[in-house]
């Protein structure tokens, strides 16, 4: 089956068709996502939380997402994969950005990478973009400017604010941005920003009107029961299902009753 494309993702946005993007950090969960059909794989950054245990994203490297897009890479066979660029890879210099955007290409194997801020990193943008790798835009909370926003608060809630985050849009539009990811900001907002490029936008606590919608895919799965903010849909309770599961494991093995014959090697 052939690849998501970034064209197709740019045609979803003007048929009106909604664009499904997971994030997904290895193989066994990417083959099960890319059978499901979904639009995109995002490697993002938030694997320092979900898969490393940290309270933010500061602490992912370069490596970390090379490693875990190899990973998804494999796993997958048509969904357009995108991986981040994470703290202080971007943040430098438009050379730095560059190189380290070739290596999660190169290395990775990824389609696309993403980096987060405004207008502040569009050129950074151009040159990622004029060396042949798509760039996607992150705009709203952004999580590797935790300590500068004084946590993971909703953004652009007052008109000045909105006004930046609308005129960050444009600009990374300009510097040649094939998609922005908004995150946690009000649904008008999204709303002013979806209609006012023509590049696809795919939201996540960013309401209804975004051109797609996105999730970290161990929040959807219910993998954690504790972390349940306002912006997440859980499809399943996996966190009861495992434990179950591994629970009864447990059970079988004390009681004796795993493994059977049939689970063995008579000779
Ligand atoms: O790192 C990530 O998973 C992300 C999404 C939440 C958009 O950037």
């Amino acid at each position: 089956m052939a690849g998501v494309t970034i064209q197709q993702l740019q045609q979803m946005k003007f048929r009106g068709e909604k664009i499904a993007m997971v994030t997904a950090y290895d193989a066994t969960f990417a083959r099960i996502l890319d059978a499901a059909a979904v639009d995109c794989l995002l490697i993002g950054d938030s694997l320092g939380m979900v898969v490393q245990g940290d309270e933010n994203t500061l602490s992912v490297t370069v490596e970390d997402i090379i490693y875990h897009c190899r990973a998804v890479a494999r796993g997958s066979q048509r969904a357009h994969l995108v991986g981040d660029l994470p703290f202080l890879s971007y943040q430098v210099s438009p050379e730095e950005a560059l190189r380290n955007a070739g290596r999660i290409i190169k290395e990775g194997r990824a389609h696309a990478v993403k980096l987060e801020g405004g207008e502040e990193f569009a050129p950074a943008v151009r040159l990622i973009d004029r060396a042949g790798i798509p760039v996607m835009g992150h705009l709203g909370l952004t999580p590797q400017s935790v300590h500068k926003m004084g946590g993971f608060r909703v953004q652009g809630r007052d008109e000045e604010a909105a006004a930046r985050i609308l005129r960050d849009a444009r600009a990374l539009e300009d510097a040649g941005c094939y998609a922005l990811v908004l995150e946690g900001i009000p649904v008008g907002l999204a709303k002013r920003i979806t209609e006012s490029v023509s590049i696809p936008t795919i939201g996540i606590g960013a309401g209804v009107h975004c051109d797609g919608q996105v999730l970290v895919c161990y929040d959807l799965l219910g993998m954690d029961e504790v972390f349940k903010p306002k912006f997440v849909k859980r499809y399943e309770n996996l966190q009861d299902r495992i434990s179950g599961a591994v629970r009864a494991f447990i059970d079988d093995v004390k009681g004796r009753e795993f493994p059977r014959e049939e689970h063995s090697f008579m000779s």
